[in-house]
């Protein structure tokens, strides 16, 4: 292993290409880094090493523990909470209550909605006079309106929660209360309901806690994956015109923009090692922070032929985006539902789409904590 660690995460020197670290990473299976925090911890660079640590019960979620590395100095966003970041058996029973109600058939539901809310979004868009900036018109609403529309967020009050976790926190109380005294037809009066063969339930706490993860997870990421994938889009135009002529490939693009995706980083990933483990070699000691560095999978040559080509006709595209093992992304469902519709509904309704300032005026957030690029500035 190198002697003097890494900075993680990895600085963006273009916009819409990826980190050079990750075209040559995974020569190290494991990589010393230092984070935003000053804390150490080490990345598993290789996709099988990171399917398998991922399931490892002695790599944890949960790091509320003395001495556990933290991502950065400035205090949680949502996946800092050690509240949500329970362990097997807990968490199993909880996303097990959770995955009654949070159905493959309830996302499906929610098809013609999100179509309906793209069409109106990208009708509004084109009222408006270039440029405009396609993540705060297009990419949040929709995300926005499509998850409050599952959790059965009222249109009216889905200003009062953006971007805070303090005002969320107590919206989504207040929510639930109505919820329990009129059920509506939709996710948290469904949830409430929710009950296992044991009669196990939610408690009132439990409910509350995935409430909001799904009300902040279901639109930021999502979102941010809309603009920055139609950024990667654009500054690809053979494969634009690719899916223009052939539309039916949206549902393989969609997963190659998740793979090759300019939108973030895994700080957010950081586990801590409950007990000493061998990953490719090298062993990695108990206290430990260990980060599955899945944009590193994502671009690994053993998997992927020719790692770092954008192609939307890409097969077999087994990318781990949404994380695998226990945690595996509760939305992945509908996060691909929402990207696939939107970006057919951009791509028909909008065919002279255009970034509105070169690739290399795109900037990311400072802040590692705010994935994503700042603007998405497009024309038409
Ligand atoms: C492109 C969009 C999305 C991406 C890239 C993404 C990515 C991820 C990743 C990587 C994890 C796993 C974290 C880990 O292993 O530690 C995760 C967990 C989670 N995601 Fe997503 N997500 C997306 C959209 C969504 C949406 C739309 C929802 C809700 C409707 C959602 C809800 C959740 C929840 C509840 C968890 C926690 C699961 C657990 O800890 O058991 N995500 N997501």
């Amino acid at each position: 292993m190198q002697s003097s660690p890494l900075r993680f995460p990895f600085a963006w020197p273009r916009a819409a290409e990826p980190p050079v670290e990750l075209a040559t990473l995974r020569e190290e299976p494991v990589v010393r880094v230092t984070l935003p925090s000053g804390d150490e911890a080490f990345l598993v660079t290789r996709y099988e090493d990171i399917r398998r640590v991922l399931s490892d019960p002695r790599v944890s979620r949960n790091r509320d523990r003395p001495g556990a590395p933290r991502m950065t100095e400035q205090k949680t966003k949502v996946f800092q909470n050690p509240r949500i970041d329970r362990d097997p058996p807990e968490h199993t029973r909880m996303r097990r209550l959770m995955a009654k109600a949070f159905t493959a058939t309830r996302v499906e539901a929610l098809r013609p909605h999100v179509r309906q809310v793209a069409e109106e979004l990208v009708t509004d868009l084109l009222k408006q006079s270039p440029p405009v900036d396609l993540h705060e018109a297009f990419a949040v609403p929709l995300t926005l309106q499509v998850i409050c529309g599952l959790l059965g967020v009222p249109p009216e009050d889905q200003a009062r929660f953006r971007g805070s976790l303090g005002e969320a926190w107590q919206y989504m109380g207040e929510l639930i209360d109505g919820k329990r005294r009129d059920p509506g037809d939709d996710l948290i009066s469904a949830l409430i309901g929710v009950h296992d063969e044991d009669d196990g339930r939610l408690s009132a706490h439990e409910l509350h806690v995935w409430c909001v993860i799904l009300l902040l997870a279901g639109f930021e990421t999502t979102a941010t994956q809309l603009g920055s994938g139609t950024v990667l889009l654009l500054t690809h135009p053979g494969q634009l015109e690719r899916l223009r002529e052939d539309p039916g490939l949206i549902p393989d693009a969609v997963e190659e923009l998740l793979r090759c995706q300019i939108a973030g980083h895994s700080l957010s990933m950081l586990r801590y090692v409950t007990d000493d483990i061998e990953v490719g070699g090298v062993t990695i000691p108990r206290g430990s922070g260990l980060i599955p560095i899945l944009e590193s999978a994502n671009f690994d040559e053993s998997v992927f032929p020719d790692p770092m080509r954008l192609d939307i006709t890409r097969k077999n595209n087994q990318h781990l985006v949404f994380s695998a093992g226990p945690h595996f992304c509760m939305g992945a469902a509908l996060a691909r539902l929402e990207l696939q519709v939107a970006l057919e509904a951009l791509i028909r309704n909008v065919p002279t789409l255009r970034l509105a300032v070169p690739p290399s005026a795109l900037r990311h957030h400072d802040s590692p904590l705010d994935l994503g690029l700042r603007e998405v500035p497009v024309a038409w």
